[in-house]
């Protein structure tokens, strides 16, 4: 069977990524590698960061791996967080990071915004690329519980609840994250 080492110690991706990717394939975690180093992710893209990540994985154990970075776009603020999503306001407390979001948007009327995930897969020396977006909307308020990150603020467009005020599943079916990750298990599963 074919292994894969996903750059990740998030059981709940591993999980996601292995449903849709099937048991044809082994996905790994960096625990199951032991490895418990610090990985950088210095770049100022999804897809650099996400290379350096897979790079640096290559590098080191010299294993098929992929690595996945994501984050919100905003269109009126110049695609902000982008890749500063998980620290936004100098912090990983997402409540801050919601609030200065709310904060720096205030009452413009262009709420356009975008999740996008891109993820880098290497194997045999080769890299390739697969990316997931969903596009939609941030509110003037929280509103769900559910999720985790901006969920409660982005609505996909097209809908009218938020990913906070989505069950797992319905998020999953149209998330960016799991466009991604449908990408990858496709060409897994008709190259290997
Ligand atoms: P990661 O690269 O998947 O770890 O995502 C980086 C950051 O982007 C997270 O810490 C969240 O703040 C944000 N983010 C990514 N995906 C989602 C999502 O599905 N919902 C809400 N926030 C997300």
């Amino acid at each position: 069977m074919m292994e894969l080492v996903f750059a990740t110690n998030n059981l709940h991706k591993l999980e996601e990524v292995q449903a849709v990717v099937g048991d044809q394939f082994r996905i790994l975690t960096l625990a199951d590698i032991g490895c418990a180093d610090e990985i950088p992710e210095t770049g100022d893209t999804f897809e650099a960061n996400a290379s350096q990540k897979s790079g640096y994985l290559y590098d080191k154990y010299q294993r098929d791996c992929f690595s996945d970075d994501s984050g919100l776009e905003v269109i009126a603020l110049n695609n902000e967080p982008g890749v500063y999503s998980a620290r936004y306001s100098g912090t990983r407390d997402m409540e801050k990071n919601i609030d200065l979001l709310l904060q720096r948007l205030g009452d413009h009327t262009d709420r356009r915004a975008r999740f996008r995930t891109v993820i880098s897969l290497r194997v045999g020396g080769a890299e390739y690329f697969f990316e997931g977006i969903v596009e939609g909307d941030i509110g003037f308020e929280r509103a769900g519980d559910g999720g985790f990150g901006y969920d409660p603020l982005f609505t996909p467009r097209g809908r009218s609840q938020t990913f906070a005020q989505m069950s797992a599943a319905e998020k999953n079916a149209i998330s960016h994250r799991s466009i991604a990750v449908s990408k990858l298990a496709e060409f897994l599963k008709t190259t290997y």
